[in-house]
C-alpha cells in the first residue's frame, strides 16, 4: 500500500539548523524509513533564495521519500496542511538587547505563526520549537493557537538530554547506550537541571556509580547547561547539526515511541506535576506511545534537585510573565 505523504514546515530553512535537518528529514530519519514526506520550508523574504538553492540540492538528492518540496515566505501557506512543523526561525540575540527586546522580536515571528498552524495545520499537527527562547517562543505560539490542543506544542531539550547522556558516559566509561532514564528539567537555558538520580548506567544508579556530588554540582551541570555557549565560542556560530539531529531524536520519539524501560526530555505545557506551575512549557521526563506523550510520575525529588527545578522554572515563570505584560500570550 503507498502511504500518503506527511507534510512537514520546517521555518528558518535556509539557515544552518535548516541545512543540517532537512536532508535528514528527506532520508527518513525524522518519522520512519518507510514513511513518505512532503516538506514546505518557510522562510522571511530575504532567505528565499537560499532556500531556493537547498532545494534544488535536495532535488539531486533523489531521495526515495521526499515527495514534493515547496517554498513561502507566507505562513498561512506555510503551515496549511502541515502535519509536523519544526519552528526554527528566530530572532537572535544581538549586540546591546535586553531580554524584553528578545522576547517581543521573538513574539513577532512565533505569535503569527501559532496563529497560522491554528487555522491552517493538519488537525493531527505536531510542533516543535528549536528557536530560543524555545520555551517560551512554543508558549507564545500555543497560546495563538486556541483551536489546536495544548500539548502538541512543544520545546527542544533533547539536545541537553543528548549532551547529557554524553558527559556521563565519558565520566563513567558507559556506553551511551547503556545510559537510559536520564532527565532535563526545566528550561533549555543555563539555568537547565540535567538529573542523573533517577538514571541508569548499565541497570545501575548512575548517581551511585558516579559517586562524587562535587563532580555533579561543579562540572557535569555547568558543562551540560553551558554547553551551547561553549559551542559558540568555539565555532564561532550556535550548534547546527547537534541541534538538527535533537530535533530529529525529539519528533522521532514523539511519533515512534520511547524504549521499554528508559524515558527522554521534552519541553511541553505543564499539568502542575512535581509543582511545575500549569501551563508553562518546562522539560520533564516523558515517555511516548502511538504519537502521545506522558510525564513520568512518581519519581522522587531530594532537596539537591528540588532548588535546581525551583530555579530553572522561576526563569520560566519570569519569561511567561514578560511575554504576558508584552501582550504576546
Ligand atoms: P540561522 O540564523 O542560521 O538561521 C535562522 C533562519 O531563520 C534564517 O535563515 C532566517 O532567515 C530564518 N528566519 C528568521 N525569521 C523567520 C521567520 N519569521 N520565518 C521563517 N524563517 C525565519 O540560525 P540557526 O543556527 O539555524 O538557529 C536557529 C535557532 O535555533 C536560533 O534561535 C538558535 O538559538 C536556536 N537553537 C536552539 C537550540 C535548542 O537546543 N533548542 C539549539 C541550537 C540553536
Ligand atoms: C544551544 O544549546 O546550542 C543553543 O541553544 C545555543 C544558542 O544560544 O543558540
Amino acid at each position: 500500500m503507498t502511504r500518503t505523504p506527511v507534510n512537514v514546515t520546517v521555518t528558518g530553512a535556509a539557515g544552518q539548523i535548516g541545512y543540517a535537518l532537512l536532508f535528514r528529514i528527506a532520508s527518513g530519519h525524522l518519522l520512519g524509513a518507510d514513511v513518505p514526506v512532503r516538506l514546505r520550508l518557510l522562510e522571511i523574504p530575504q532567505g528565499m533564495k537560499a532556500a531556493e538553492g537547498t532545494a534544488m540540492e535536495l532535488d539531486d538528492c533523489a531521495f526515495p521519500l521526499l515527495k514534493g518540496i515547496d517554498i513561502f515566505d507566507d505562513p498561512n501557506q506555510g503551515f496549511e496542511g502541515a502535519n509536523v512543523a519544526l519552528l526554527v526561525g528566530a530572532r537572535p540575540r544581538t549586540k546591546g538587547m535586553e531580554r524584553g527586546d528578545l522576547l517581543s522580536a521573538n513574539g513577532g515571528i512565533f505569535k503569527p505563526q501559532g496563529k497560522a498552524i491554528n487555522d491552517h495545520a493538519a488537525d493531527d499537527i505536531k510542533v516543535l520549537v528549536v528557536g530560543n527562547p524555545a520555551n517560551t517562543n512554543a508558549l507564545i505560539a500555543q497560546a495563538a493557537a486556541p483551536d489546536v490542543p495544548a500539548e502538541r506544542f512543544t520545546a527542544m531539550t533533547r539536545l541537553d538530554h543528548n549532551r547529557a547522556i554524553s558527559q556521563l558516559a565519558k565520566k563513567t566509561g558507559a556506553d551511551v547506550t547503556d545510559i537510559k532514564r536520564l532527565t532535563i528539567w526545566g528550561n533549555h537555558s543555563a539555568t537547565q537541571y540535567p538529573d542523573i538520580f533517577h538514571a541508569e548506567i548499565a541497570g545501575k544508579n548512575a548517581a551511585e556509580v558516579v559517586g562524587d556530588e562535587l563532580w555533579l554540582a561543579d562540572t557535569f551541570i555547568p558543562t551540560v547547561a553551558k554547553r551551547g555557549a561553549a559551542i559558540i565560542e568555539a565555532r564561532g556560530a550556535s550548534s547546527a547539526a547537534s541541534a538538527a539531529n535533537a530535533a530529529i531524536d525529539h519528533v522521532h520519539t514523539w511519533v515512534n515511541g520511547t524504549a521499554a524501560g528508559d524515558w527522554t526530555s521534552m519541553g511541553i505545557p505543564s499539568d502542575g506535576s512535581y509543582g511545575v506551575p500549569e501551563g508553562i512549557i518546562s522539560s520533564f521526563p516523558v515517555t511516548t506511545k502511538d504519537g502521545a506523550y506522558e510525564i513520568v510520575q512518581g519519581l522522587d525529588v531530594n532537596e539537591f534537585s528540588r532548588a535546581r527545578i525551583d530555579a530553572s522554572v522561576q526563569e520560566l515563570v519570569e519569561e511567561r510573565d514578560a511575554v504576558r505584560e508584552l501582550g504576546l500570550i
